[in-house]
């Protein structure tokens, strides 16, 4: 495996997150390997921006909103692990939830008490949370980011009460994968290098059956943000970018279901027993 692919990322910056001169986007300070954490507070200030270097995870967050259902009971506890700064929040506000975020990165977990999460600084692979304590557990964009999905899997299983709900989304291990989420994506503008490492990423079959040893009957789909969508959000951010306008970008591309789950899946299912 070549240097920029795994391990400590090749191309690093004297300071932190700033857009890559020579294509790609922000690059990650020197001495970073490869989907370390410390990435995520040094692109603190991209979390919410929706132009900026997270603007894929709005638009998942919003696709995985939309398999969460209503509350079905008052108090109903929705656990999200790796919340990062709350994305899902606004678009579960409505639903009835105490949205508790675990994360491990405390500038992430800042602003998302700010959206209404019920912060938790810990790791997704030792979650401090009670058996049977969550009504949904989201777990979105994360497994692909902990040595040993498993182990978070097995944690996800543990809080969700039986009758309970998995959601989640991430990206598989394929060769197609490693090639679309990090060599090409990484030459994109405004694509952080070096958050992902594609050692990391996990084949959906064996999601299906790790989950299955808990009770839970994964079903799994691939998605892709909608082409039409994709361009008209690149063309008017560009717009955006030159003009330096502020304004709304309220075209955010739809995720859309697709017939391959060889590069980016959700998964969901709900606890049996
Ligand atoms: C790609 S971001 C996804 C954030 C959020 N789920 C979303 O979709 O907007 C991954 C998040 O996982 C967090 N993270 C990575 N490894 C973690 C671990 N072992 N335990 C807890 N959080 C972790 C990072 O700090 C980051 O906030």
């Amino acid at each position: 495996m070549r240097d920029d692919q795994a391990g400590k990322v090749a191309e690093s910056a004297p300071s932190a997150a700033r857009a890559g001169a020579a294509g790609g986007g922000p690059r990650p300070r020197r001495g970073l390997s490869r989907n370390d954490p410390r990435q995520y507070d040094d692109l603190a200030d991209e979390w919410w921006d929706p132009d900026g270097a997270f603007a894929m995870l709005h638009w998942l967050a919003r696709a995985r909103a939309e398999l969460i259902p209503p509350a079905r009971r008052p108090g109903a506890v929705l656990a999200d692990l790796g919340c990062g700064a709350g994305l899902l929040a606004p678009w579960v506000a409505d639903r009835g939830y105490r949205h508790v975020g675990v994360d491990l990165v405390r500038s992430a977990l800042v602003q998302a008490a700010t959206h209404g999460v019920r912060p938790v600084q810990a790791d997704v692979a030792a979650v401090p949370l009670a058996d049977g304590s969550a009504d949904v557990v989201a777990a979105g964009e994360i497994l692909e980011h902990v040595p040993g999905w498993p182990r978070v899997v097995a944690e996800a299983a543990r809080i969700l009460r039986p009758g309970g709900l998995l959601v989640l989304d991430t990206l598989n291990a394929t060769a197609l994968s490693r090639l679309v989420a990090v060599r090409l994506a990484e030459r994109l503008p405004g694509v952080p290098r070096g958050i992902h490492d594609p050692r990391l990423f996990v084949d959906a079959r064996a999601l299906v059956r790790e989950c299955g040893r808990f009770g839970i009957t994964l079903r799994v789909r691939g998605v892709r943000p909608a082409a039409r969508g994709l361009v008209r959000w690149l063309v008017r951010r560009a717009v955006r970018r030159a003009a330096r306008t502020g304004d709304d970008p309220g075209d955010a591309p739809r995720i859309v279901p697709t017939w391959s789950a060889a590069v980016l899946y959700q998964g969901w299912g709900v606890k049996e027993r």
